[in-house]
């Protein structure tokens, strides 16, 4: 029997990869930082069984209409926005994510933001690097304090849920707001729900966790940012496209809000010449939210175990629809 073929978008960590190469032949895109091109995603779709994709990778159905022996679609990823659930569902594919195994180092990374935008961290640096320390001035880069503060987290999965306990370290007030009520996350750490409208007005620091969905789609717009504190951070790490960057600028410009720090954007990568790029009291990172060595290795060998799984006509790990 011939084993198997499974196409990967980008070059990955090969002993991460280890669960897949006993079962299949690997074909893989040969650059790391650079994304494979639609061209070549469909040439290989077109023979492949099983896919191993980015969230830079547009899995739509005029891809899987013509990838017939694809059983299962991995994608790096706890969010699956870029691929076509429905399609794949009627085409009898598999999706799978990388949930769980992200959540504690998305959760660090989303903190880090909110603290580096609160106390001014990168400006700091980057004005200290430019030569410009030349005296000390009681306000100078002074920014806002963290703990004790009320913390709103709008999308109460695994990674809310891990921000609040870092939270509750730094003795803040927890918010969420969440499609669910979340009993038991509320009685062990003391959080409270929230209505969208109230967690905006009384928050301190208002984090998006949300997935990408037609109902969260611009939830962060002119309203939302008229409802805030005009000392409070935006802090995103979920998807751009959550929130109407042109209504953000205008608020982060107009002092409507103290800041931000942004992880993700609507379009990614953003042009060089992204307004949002360009302000002190914005802190913008390139999507780095699982981006630890041992997590991303952690998401590669959960995606090679899913494929293996659903090619050996087994159940997957973690399918989004389990
Ligand atoms: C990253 O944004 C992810 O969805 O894992
Ligand atoms: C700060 O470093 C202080 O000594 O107050």
């Amino acid at each position: 029997m011939t084993k198997p073929y499974v196409y990967i978008t980008r070059k990955l960590d090969e002993t991460s990869l280890t669960p897949l190469k006993e079962v299949a032949h690997i074909g893989m895109w040969p650059h790391e930082d650079e994304p494979c091109p639609r061209e070549e995603l469909e040439i290989q779709a077109a023979k492949a069984d099983g896919l191993l994709t980015m969230l830079s990778d547009q899995v739509d159905e005029a891809l899987l209409s013509n990838a017939p022996n694809v059983k299962v679609v991995a994608n790096l990823a706890v969010g699956y926005d870029n691929i076509d659930v429905q399609a794949a569902k009627e085409q009898g594919i598999i999706v799978c994510h990388t949930p769980d195994v992200l959540t504690e180092s998305t959760a660090d990374l989303a903190f880090a933001l909110l603290m580096a935008s609160a106390r001014r961290i990168v400006e700091a640096s980057d004005w200290m690097k430019k030569g410009k320390w030349t005296g000390w001035g009681p306000f100078l880069l002074a920014g806002a304090d963290i703990h004790h503060k009320t913390l709103g987290i709008v999308g109460m999965g695994s990674i809310g849920t891990a921000l609040a306990k870092r939270a509750k370290g730094f003795d803040m007030k927890v918010l969420y707001h969440n499609r669910s009520r979340k009993p038991e996350v509320e009685k062990q750490l003391g959080v409270s729900y929230a209505s969208f409208e109230d967690l905006l007005s009384e928050s301190d620091f208002i984090v998006c966790l949300t997935p990408l969905t037609p109902e969260t789609k611009l939830m962060f717009n002119e309203k939302a940012f008229d409802q805030m504190k005009r000392s409070a951070y935006f802090i995103n790490v979920s998807r751009g496209q959550t929130v109407d960057e042109d209504a953000l600028y205008e608020a982060v410009t107009t002092g409507k809000i103290a800041g931000a720090g942004l992880d993700v954007f609507s379009q990614e990568p953003v042009s060089p010449t992204h307004p949002l790029t360009k302000l002190n009291n914005v802190t913008v990172l390139p999507h780095i939210g699982s981006a630890s060595v041992e997590t991303r290795k952690a998401m590669m060998h959960l995606c090679a175990e899913n494929i293996a799984l659903v090619l050996h006509g087994k159940q997957a790990k973690t399918p989004i629809h389990p």
